[in-house]
């Protein structure tokens, strides 16, 4: 068992530190304040190579592993928790996603601008009446020879706003249920495709929540991924690998309030002396500091067994449940541990804090997660 990581993975863990403190940092809590998409700093992701990390280089990827992009989602959600949702759906449910199941005309024709950031794209699993119900899809996409009749809404689509290519995820058969599903690529400017307006939320600000509106959209046979009804499948399989990309997540807003706690707890005085030397703040530390330890000993095993073609629904859904807790409870103590100061929003905290709630919710809720896990468990 080999827990060191390589040069290359220290490398890029360090260039996506410096590009999350450099270009993220300033700037990050105006952002939150005013819902504000990061434009600038995601082309420049894009430029960077975060936007496609493991795509392969023939696609204009970066070819790398798992564990990169582990690694690099931890340093950028550090930061900014808006700006790694962006780069978490763009690599791991869209351009996996493509890459994985589409026809080579497909990924010839979307990767390359997708992996380099020229464009974004989303995935679209969620409805109004289908949330972790996934398999209730209402949206129907109809069968009419070369084309879908694509009719229907989605909920709480990530780049919503900003998103070139939509992954769409419709029912063909109703009558045969989740296997009569499909998945279609869906491109902004179709014909009877409208954006609905933006969500304010609790956290991740700035990244932009939509609903989507189809309304007779006529998308091309070619468009569909996999084969006929294999659309609910695809969606399974590339959250598997999204739960990884959200687990780190969590973990870089775990580990960033746990910076910040360790910061200000060696400069606040109370009492006469620093409050780093009470008992009661060393404690929380130990315990912040030996939660994320656990969180990324799981995203990095479900990183390597996704890297070494081994299952990783399991070890993912672990990831994901384990690092969005601890997400949540480490928030919560960077604030307590900053007192009235963590409240307000200079200090950062208040925002990791309102950031990490929805690593519970999204791509399956906790109680999800535990359903994927104990299904397994149970086999
Ligand atoms: N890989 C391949 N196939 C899978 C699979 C997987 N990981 N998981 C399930 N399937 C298959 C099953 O084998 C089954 O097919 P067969 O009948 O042919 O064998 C089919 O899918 C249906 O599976 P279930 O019977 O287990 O379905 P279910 O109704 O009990 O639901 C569920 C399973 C795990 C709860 C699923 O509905 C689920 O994951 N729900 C959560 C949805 C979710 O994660 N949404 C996220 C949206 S994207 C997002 O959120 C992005 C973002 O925020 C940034
Ligand atoms: P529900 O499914 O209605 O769940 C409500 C509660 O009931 C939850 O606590 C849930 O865990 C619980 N519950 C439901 N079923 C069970 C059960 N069987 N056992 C135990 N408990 C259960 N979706 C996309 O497709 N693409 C996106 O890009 C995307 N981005 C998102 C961004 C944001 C900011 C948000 C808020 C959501 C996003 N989602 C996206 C949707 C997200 O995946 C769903 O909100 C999530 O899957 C939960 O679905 P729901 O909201 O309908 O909750």
């Amino acid at each position: 068992m080999n827990f060191e990581l390589t040069e290359e993975h220290l490398a890029v863990q360090a260039a996506a530190r410096e590009f999350a403190q450099t270009e993220l940092l300033p700037g990050v809590i105006e952002r939150d304040e005013q819902q504000k998409f990061p434009t600038e700093q995601i082309k420049k992701m894009g430029e960077l190579g975060f936007l496609g990390m493991m795509v392969d280089p023939k696609y204009g990827g970066g070819g790398m592993d798992t564990i990169s992009y582990v690694l690099a989602m931890e340093e950028i959600s550090k930061v900014d928790a808006s700006a790694s949702v962006v780069m978490s759906v763009n690599n791991s449910l869209v351009c996996w996603g493509i890459e994985k199941f589409g026809t080579e005309e497909q990924k010839q024709k979307y990767l390359p601008r997708l992996a380099t950031g020229e464009i974004i794209g989303a995935f679209c699993l969620s409805e109004p009446e289908a949330g972790s119900d996934a398999t209730s899809q209402r949206t129907t996409a109809e069968d009419k020879g070369d084309y879908y009749l694509l009719n229907g809404t989605k909920n709480w689509i990530t780049n919503g706003s900003t998103a070139s290519v939509y992954l769409v995820i419709a029912q063909t058969y109703p009558e045969k249920g989740h296997r009569g599903i499909n998945a279609l690529i869906v491109e902004r400017g179709m014909e009877g495709f409208v954006v609905g307006p933006k969500e304010n939320k609790l956290g991740i600000r700035g990244s932009d929540t939509h609903s989507l509106m189809f309304s007779d959209v006529k998308v091309p046979k070619e468009n569909r991924i996999g084969e006929d009804g294999f659309g609910f499948k695809f969606a399974m399989q590339t959250l598997a690998g999204g739960r990884i990309g959200i687990a780190s997540q969590a973990l870089g807003i775990a580990s960033g309030a746990l910076e910040l706690a360790l910061k200000y707890s060696k400069e606040r005085k109370a009492f006469g002396v620093e409050i780093a030397k009470h008992q009661a703040i060393q404690f929380k530390l130990a315990d912040m500091a030996t939660n994320i330890e656990a969180a990324r000993l799981l995203c990095l095993q479900a990183a390597y067994d996704k890297d070494s073609h081994r299952d990783y629904g399991q070890s993912g859904a672990m990831a994901k449940l384990f690092a969005s807790k601890v997400a949540m409870e480490t928030t919560v103590e960077a604030v307590q541990i900053h007192g009235g100061y963590g409240f307000v929003k200079e200090y950062h905290v208040e925002r990791l804090m309102r950031d990490a709630k929805i690593t519970q919710i999204y791509e399956g809720t906790s109680e999800i997660q535990k359903i994927v896990i104990s299904r397994e468990l149970l086999k």
